[in-house]
């Protein structure tokens, strides 16, 4: 092998950084559970207290990080969790390599609704996108209401990866993110075409047992 085809190779099988490889990754979640301070967080970090401003559509914060020797572009974009830009949001599941479904841990509702969230990632995602389940808020524990435990077995139910986070300490928050860029980096490495959660095959399951599953 010549050792431009040896380069390419290499490249190809270690992911070293290319930044036309973007990895396209999505916070989603009820409304008010803290996506846009997660990002702000990780991207500034910094927390802007205060009034809560409801995200209006869509859009897309660029940012590097190095896992080890490697450099992964994520492509980090922010939801409207409002219902009324559902439809708009549903469009972008399609091609997203990561999803990062967030609650409150002071909100049962938001909770609650994480089943339909998975349901909804089913039907418009890709069946090897990363899902990462985050409890936010984790500094409110006074106001606390979803125990820690709740949200692990939630998470190994469904196959997926688990952390508590708090936008405004930043405790979790870049562990968060490189955790994702860790493991789209081991999945084009390790098993290109096998997907590793399979989050249709438990939905499936899970719709069979319940009937259930749409938003309240
Ligand atoms: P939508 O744009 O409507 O989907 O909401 P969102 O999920 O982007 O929530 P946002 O980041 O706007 O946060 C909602 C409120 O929760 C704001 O008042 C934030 O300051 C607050 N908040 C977000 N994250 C945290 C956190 O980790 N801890 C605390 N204490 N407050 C937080």
């Amino acid at each position: 092998m010549d050792s431009e085809a040896e380069d390419s190779q290499s490249n190809a099988v270690y992911g070293v950084y290319n930044e036309n490889l973007t990895h396209k990754t999505i916070l989603v979640g009820d409304s008010g559970v803290g996506k846009t301070s997660l990002l702000v967080q990780f991207d500034q970090g910094k927390f802007i207290p205060g009034s809560f401003s409801a995200t209006v559509g869509i859009g897309f914060t660029n940012k590097v990080v190095t896992v080890g020797d490697v450099k992964v572009k994520l492509q980090i974009w922010d939801t409207a969790g409002q219902e009324r830009f559902r439809s708009v949001t549903h469009a972008y599941y399609r091609d997203a390599h990561a999803l990062l479904l967030l609650y409150d841990i002071t909100s049962k509702s938001s909770f609650d609704n994480i089943r339909a969230w998975l349901t909804e990632i089913h039907e418009y995602a890709q069946s090897d996108v990363v899902i990462m389940l985050l409890g936010n808020k984790a500094d409110m524990m006074n106001g606390r209401v979803i125990k820690r435990e709740d949200g692990e077995r939630l998470a190994r139910e469904y196959g997926v990866i688990f952390m508590e986070t708090s936008a405004k300490t930043g405790i979790n928050v870049d562990l968060a993110f490189m955790t994702v860029a860790k493991e789209l980096i081991g999945r084009s490495v390790e098993l290109p075409h096998e997907p590793k959660f399979r989050i249709h095959d438990v939905t499936q399951v899970k719709k069979q047992e319940t009937g259930c599953c749409s938003f309240t």
